[in-house]
Order: C-alpha cells, then sequence, then structure tokens
C-alpha cells in the first residue's frame, strides 16, 4: 500500500523572504490561487507578527483560499501567536505553526535559554495555541544541529502539549541523507508519543543537498515535506517541491508513496513564481529549468529520435509543459488562440480572452510569428496589470560611438502630455533618466533583466525591471521588438505599478 506525503509548501514565507523574491500582497494572492490549483496540502502563507503588511496579505489568502489548510508562522509568544491567529482565523483550516530553536549553538548565542526553558516556552505556546486550534505544528529549528535526546525530549512534551506535527527542519543545510535518516529513526523511536503526530522535515539547500535530506527523511518515516516552488528560500533555498514530487511519481516503481500534487500545474506554478518576482529559474534546474527536456548532444538526439525513453525519464506534459509548439500568427483564430492558452495552462474567462485576443492581433500584424513566450507575455502583462498613471507616447534615443546618448520622451501623464530630453552613459540609461525626470520619480532600479524570446534578430525583447522607492519594491515588465523601447515599456510598468501600490497601501510589499 503507497502511503500519502503531505505536501507543506512554504514559498510565500522561507521562499518570499529571501531575496529577489519579495511579492507585494496582489502578487501573493496570485501565486496562493495557484498553489491551491497545484493542489498542495497546507500553504504557508507567511509570518503574520513580522510585519503589518504580512500579516494583511496572510489574512487576505486566509479568506480566499477554500480548498487547502492555510498556516501561518509563530515564536512561542503569545504575541506571534495572537498574530498567527488573528491572520488565519478566517481560514477554512487554518494551522498555527510554531517555532523555536533547539540546538545548543542557538541557546547559547541567540537565545541564552537553557534546554529546560527551551521545552517550557514551546509547551506554553502551544498550550496557548490550542485555544484557538487543535491543527498545531511544532518546529525545532536548527534540528539537525540539535541533540538528539533533548530533540526526541522536545517532541515528546510538544505532542502532549498538543502539537498535531512536529517538524525537523535542517535549518542551515548542514545534513547529509544517511545521518539525518539516522537522526529521524533515532528520534522517532526515543519519542514515546510520536504515534500521535505526523512526522514533518524542512530541510535546505546549502549543500545541495535539500532534496536528498527531504527523500531519505521520507524513507524513514517522514510523512510530511516542507517544499517550496523552484527550490526558493533563504540562503542556497529550500527542498524544490517540483524535485520531491516528480521523484516520488517517477519513481514510484521504487518508492512506495504519493502525493496529492496535480503535476501538471508544476510548470506553470514555477513559470508564474518567475513571472511575479522578475526572477529567472536557472536553466538547468531539475525539471523546471530551460534546458531540463532539452537534448543537445547528437548521439541523445539520436536516442530520443528513435525513441525518447533512451535519455527521457519524464514526460514533459506530466508536468504540464507543452513542446509541441503551435506558431500562431495574424491568420490564427480567437479558437486557436484560446486552446494556445489552454496548453500553457490558462484557462481564462471569456472575458480575458476577448482582451488578450486584441493585444494579440496587435501583435501580430508587427510579427510574422507568435510563440508560446509571446503569449506568455501577454499573459503575464494581463495578469499584472495596473491602471496607466504613465503611458509612452513618443521616444527617440540617439546613441554610438560618436555621441553623447540622448533620449527623448514623450509621456502622457493623467491626460496630459510631457516631454523632455537627456542624457545617460547609454540608451538604456538616458531613456530611464529621462523618463525620471518627466515623472518626478525617485526610484532605485534594484534590477534589470533582458531576455530575446525568440529566436532571430527580429525577436521579442523582453525586459523586467525591479524597482524600489521608500522600502516599497515591485517588477516591471515590457517586450518589444526594439530592446531600447522594451526597456522603456519596463520601467514605465514598473513606475505605474508604484504609483498604483502607493495609493493601495494594502497591496503593499511587506518589508
Ligand atoms: O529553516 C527553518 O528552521 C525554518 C523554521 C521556521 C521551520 O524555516
Ligand atoms: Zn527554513
Amino acid at each position: 500500500m503507497k502511503e500519502k506525503i503531505i505536501i507543506f509548501d512554504t514559498t510565500l514565507r522561507d521562499g518570499e523572504q529571501s531575496p529577489g523574491y519579495s511579492m507585494n500582497t496582489a502578487e501573493k494572492m496570485h501565486l496562493a490561487a495557484q498553489l491551491e490549483k497545484l493542489r498542495v496540502d497546507i500553504l504557508e502563507a507567511g509570518f503574520p507578527s513580522s510585519s503589518e503588511g504580512d500579516f494583511q496579505a496572510v489574512q487576505m489568502i486566509a479568506k480566499k483560499i477554500r480548498n487547502i489548510e492555510v498556516a501561518a508562522l509563530a515564536r512561542t509568544s503569545e504575541k506571534d501567536v495572537d498574530a498567527a491567529w488573528g491572520s488565519i482565523k478566517e481560514a477554512a483550516n487554518p494551522r498555527i505553526h510554531l517555532f523555536i530553536a533547539t540546538s545548543d549553538i542557538h541557546l547559547k548565542h541567540k537565545l541564552k535559554m537553557d534546554r529546560n526553558q527551551v521545552i517550557n516556552k514551546a509547551v506554553e505556546a502551544i498550550k496557548y495555541a490550542k485555544q484557538f486550534t487543535n491543527n498545531i505544528e511544532f518546529s525545532a529549528e536548527d534540528g539537525s544541529r540539535t541533540d538528539r535526546d533533548f530533540l526526541s525530549r522536545i517532541f515528546e512534551a510538544a505532542i502532549s502539549a498538543g502539537a498535531t506535527t512536529v517538524n525537523l527542519p535542517d535549518t542551515v543545510g548542514y545534513a547529509i541523507p544517511d545521518e539525518f535518516a539516522d537522526l529521524i529513526t533515532y528520534v522517532k523511536s526515543h519519542t514515546p508519543n510520536i504515534g500521535k503526530a505526523i512526522f514533518s522535515v524542512h530541510c535546505h539547500n546549502d549543500l545541495g543537498l535539500a532534496t536528498a535530506n527531504t527523500l531519505a527523511g521520507i524513507n524513514a518515516g517522514a510523512r510530511q515535506v516542507e517544499v517550496t516552488v523552484n527550490g526558493i528560500g533563504e540562503r542556497a533555498g529550500n527542498t524544490s517541491l517540483e524535485e520531491v514530487v516528480m521523484s516520488l511519481h517517477t519513481r514510484r516503481n521504487y518508492l512506495p508513496y504519493f502525493s496529492n500534487i496535480n503535476t501538471k500545474e508544476i510548470y506553470p506554478s514555477s513559470h508564474l513564481l518567475a513571472m511575479i518576482t522578475g526572477t529567472p529559474v536557472q536553466p538547468n534546474k531539475a525539471i523546471v529549468g530551460a534546458n531540463a527536456f532539452a537534448h543537445e548532444a547528437g548521439i541523445h538526439q539520436d536516442g530520443v529520435l528513435k525513441n525518447k525513453t533512451t535519455y527521457e525519464i519524464m514526460e514533459p506534459a506530466t508536468i504540464g509543459l507543452e513542446t509541441n509548439r503551435l506558431v500562431m500568427g495574424k491568420h490564427s483564430g480567437r479558437h486557436a488562440f484560446r486552446n494556445s492558452l489552454k496548453k500553457l495552462g490558462y484557462d481564462l474567462p471569456e472575458s480575458d480572452i476577448n482582451r488578450l485576443f486584441k493585444k494579440f492581433k496587435e501583435l501580430a500584424d508587427k510579427r510574422k510569428e507568435i510563440v508560446d513566450e509571446d503569449l506568455e507575455v501577454l499573459v503575464a502583462e494581463e495578469i499584472l496589470k495596473v491602471p496607466d498613471t504613465y503611458r509612452l507616447k513618443y521616444l527617440n534615443v540617439i546613441s554610438g560611438t560618436a555621441t553623447v546618448p540622448t533620449a527623448t520622451v514623450q509621456l502622457e501623464i493623467e491626460g496630459k502630455l510631457e516631454q523632455k530630453a537627456g542624457f545617460g552613459v547609454g540608451p538604456v540609461d538616458s531613456t530611464f533618466n529621462t523618463i525620471a525626470k518627466i515623472t518626478g520619480t525617485e526610484s532605485k532600479l534594484l534590477r534589470f533583466t533582458i531576455d530575446s524570446l525568440t529566436g532571430g534578430t527580429d525577436a521579442q525583447g523582453g525586459v523586467t525591471v525591479r524597482l524600489e522607492e521608500k522600502g516599497v519594491q515591485t517588477i516591471g515588465k515590457g517586450t518589444d521588438p526594439d530592446i531600447i523601447v522594451a526597456s522603456a515599456k519596463a520601467y514605465i510598468n514598473g513606475l505605474n505599478r508604484l504609483e498604483h501600490l502607493k495609493r493601495k497601501p494594502s497591496l503593499q510589499n511587506n518589508k
């Protein structure tokens, strides 16, 4: 009999707190809806006591997500438990996730507490949380570097106090698979009431072993795994959801477990996260990287053409990746357009299709072929749509070896045309400086990435920027066959987004 592995997703908590992955509330809501579609069992929505913004984001997610559990993280204090409960009490199935460090290193240098004090604090917080819900998870932070007998003692006390899941984190990514499995076996056999709780593992990837340690944990008896989409998270990241899920799925002949995940939503989830955060997935990332299903070597290509199973252990379609690309053009109709979007994982309502189809036609008039990436950009722009405070009306840039790069820009700002010229060290710099001059904005450009979305010199250039103004961060995206125009569009899109966030504080970033 195969046993179920509970998938606890912490993309919006452990993942979101890492550099490059900060999301505002609106973006978190999009991702949360996708995680529900992916069918994770538990979605950890944030750490409500860390900021007012985080509290509100968790609260909005808890109200919206009805089909899966929503968890909120808390330290072992009444204040944190109150914040966690306050944010998730309206969830269909709320979980409070409590944690305290248990390793001697953390006790001595961080908490300045002894072991008994740590046990008491954990027990008190669990009992306090218990008045709100029976669904309580307890995590022993830095568990993999904790004395194994103490770990067993604190888990026993946590379960007696009411914890229904006990989690063993490899917080600093220090564990080695056999050693981690051995620790779990020991703790399980030395915690008398362990049968009353689900045993969970939470690994970090500092040594590149997060997935291996998680699988070793499952083999040693863990029945919940804590993971993130694309493996994002503190430092080198957390265990990647797609790696664990596809290991269980692909090697089901060897591993007697299953998960509830709808694997066809893996690629759309990975893609949505990259799109929302503006941080691309590394090309050689297992399962979801651009090269994960690409065969370059001649011998491999020859083998795959003869029979896919020679070099392919998974079907791309299993993760929702469509490899038979249908090239679209200006003669393609609405039906083909809707079908192409569906294949990419976007099953959109008719009203969205109508709006997107109009944009598609405009693009098709400019370009010979429209490929999947172009469609993704159209959807991305629609999903991330905000009102246009600033609109680009005109852009002329002079650059080259014998001139000072100069941009002349005309913008429409709330119905009025404004025009200025400015300089910079290159064509993009002069364009951005001029736009900033016209709009009077003072945002900092944190990141600028440019992508050729298709092959050939007439390819669509896709530009993503990440901007920050007064602590509020957002991304901007723009596409155009002309990369300077794409850059200007991305910058203006980012400024519009910042403007939107300024007007709607409830949708701002958390940090
Ligand atoms: O890595 C860690 O220890 C954590 C805990 C809060 C579970 O993220
Ligand atoms: Zn962690």
